[in-house]
């Protein structure tokens, strides 16, 4: 791997949202990725970043996020401090910035995964080392790199195609998804409640990027309408990371419409595939999913189990995308 093609509009920048990225480098941090996994398909090593060390703090939980920093960082030939949404002072005894100095004094790099994208904009800030958002309140920019992977692996190509977001658009998943699809040239559909539109503020700086790159950004509440044409549909949940329980019932009520059902997926092209950022209440082998169950009677929530587990679904190789991607971003911005 000669990382030296690759890294030199990104050595020593923080990854914060992909806002901050031109398409051409949304596109080279892509094929950095997929040079990365064929070569660990491969086994060869790329142990380019030998000696380092990296932080990765965590406010919130996480399987995906956490496993892939640990992995990509592993074979990156790093070493990784794991700070959990209890093990630290953050917030509660010391300030972000004040955490952020200390942390840049000792690590290479900091992921950090909480509320506010102000935090990690402070950690950035203060830190003088790179910082990536592993998901904040606000964008999800990691996890959709992985999403384009998966996209563009599927397909060959991300401009043109339509991504339709059925759900909760207004959180990280919607708003970032928003966001690459504009870059890329891609045309968005947010498929929801008007309640779950994306903000206006955001939306508007997504449709002059469109201007661009040649990518659109539309709004529906008719599921027919938001799936007609998709290459790929996807959802996310519909209560979020450190929202209260009781947004359950509101949520059920405004977003049960916007399940994507066979009937969804049926609406869509016939080739369409079926993303999400996973974790996923599609069953009921959950304890969330089988208190849902007894209070509402949902079997599953935002997907259904038969969209989820059918041929169109690339959630696995989407989740797999994860470590590759975010494993490119380290490797080119330290
Ligand atoms: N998709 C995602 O970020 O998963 P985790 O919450 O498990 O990290
Ligand atoms: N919107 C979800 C995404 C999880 C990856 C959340 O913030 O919980």
């Amino acid at each position: 791997m000669d990382i030296s093609k690759y890294n030199k509009p990104f050595k020593g920048r923080s990854f914060l949202k992909l806002l901050d990225y031109t398409p051409t480098e949304i596109e080279a941090l892509l094929d950095l990725s997929a040079e990365l996994k064929a070569e660990k398909k491969a086994g060869i090593p790329h142990r380019i970043h030998t000696g380092k060390t990296i932080a990765l703090l965590f406010e919130k939980t996480s399987t995906r996020t956490r496993c892939a920093f640990e992995v990509a960082a592993y074979d990156l030939g790093m070493n990784t401090v794991y700070l959990d949404p209890s093990g630290s002072q953050l917030g509660k005894k010391e300030s972000i910035d004040d955490t952020a100095k200390v942390l840049g004094r000792m690590f290479d790099g900091i992921e950090y995964r909480g509320f506010g994208q102000e935090n990690v904009v402070a950690l950035a800030e203060f830190s003088g080392v790179p910082v990536w958002n592993g998901l904040t309140n606000e964008f999800h920019p990691t996890q959709v790199l992985a999403d384009l992977l998966t996209i563009r692996e599927h397909f060959g190509s991300l401009e043109g195609r339509k991504l339709a977001f059925f759900g909760d658009a207004r959180f990280n998943m919607g708003r970032s998804l928003m966001v690459g699809c504009a870059k890329m040239g891609m045309n968005f559909t947010a498929c929801t409640n008007a309640k779950y539109f994306p903000p206006e503020d955001l939306a508007e700086t997504c449709r002059k990027i469109c201007a661009q790159s040649g990518g659109s950004i539309t709004f529906t509440e008719d599921p027919a309408e938001g799936a007609q044409g998709a290459d790929a549909v996807y959802t996310d949940v519909w209560v979020s990371m450190g929202e209260p329980a009781e947004a359950w019932k509101e949520r059920i009520e405004d977003l049960l419409p916007y399940k994507v059902t066979p009937s969804v997926m049926a609406a869509a092209k016939t080739d369409a595939i079926f993303l999400h950022c996973l974790p996923s209440f599609h069953d009921l082998k959950t304890t969330i999913g089988r208190e849902i169950h007894e209070k509402y009677g949902l079997d599953s929530m935002e997907v259904s189990d038969e969209v989820f587990l059918s041929p169109a679904s690339l959630v696995f190789d989407e989740a797999e995308n994860r470590m590759h991607t975010i494993k490119a971003v380290m490797a080119a911005t330290l």
